[in-house]
């Protein structure tokens, strides 16, 4: 099995009957998976409701999450900056990112909500940091950072391949 690193929430009661997998978004299966074939990742036992978990596989850390959709499985790579979005926190399908706040819907694979330090969104649509409400933004020093900050685009989140089989998690992994 891959290599497994997460916390699940507190315990909850098992649910009945197989579970559910979450549809993978129009357009946003990840690369590479197409007819790959399915690992087996972790009992799923290990994935109650509401719980999220890092996997990795050779160099490839994903995201594994129990969300009221069903199963997923996604990079556990902030589309921001990278961050391990398993280190967040996880409300319904939305999960928030602790290193610059921006907030993604696993789902969907959209951005809820920007990163405070602005940027492009997926369509390529400039926006400005975060400033507090009715507060003009805050002027950045020029410079490459605030260049690299401006030019960053926030991706749609990528989905993989995952079902369940004989009580284990499986995930299709990308052909190297
Ligand atoms: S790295 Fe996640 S919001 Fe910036």
């Amino acid at each position: 099995m891959a290599e497994e690193h997460g916390s699940s929430p507190p315990a909850e009661p098992a649910s009945s009957g197989a579970p559910r997998i979450a549809a993978t978004p129009p357009g946003l299966a990840a690369p590479g998976t197409a007819g790959a074939p399915f690992v087996a990742v972790l009992p799923v036992a290990d994935l109650p409701p509401g719980a999220m978990i890092r996997v990795s596989h050779g160099d490839l850390d994903l995201l594994l999450a129990n969300v009221p959709a069903g199963l997923l499985a996604t990079d556990d790579r902030c589309p921001h900056m990278a961050a391990p979005l398993s280190v967040g926190r996880l409300d319904g399908c939305v999960v928030d990112c602790p290193l610059h706040n921006g907030r993604f819907d696993l789902c969907s694979g959209e951005t809820v909500q920007m990163p405070t330090t602005g940027g492009l969104d997926a369509d390529g649509a400039p926006h400005l940091p975060w400033s507090p409400p009715g507060a003009e933004p805050k002027p950045e020093p020029p410079g490459r950072k605030a260049e690299a900050r401006r030019l960053t685009r926030v991706r749609r989140l990528r989905h993989y391949p995952i079902r369940v089989v004989d009580g284990i998690v499986e995930v299709a992994f990308p052909r190297p």
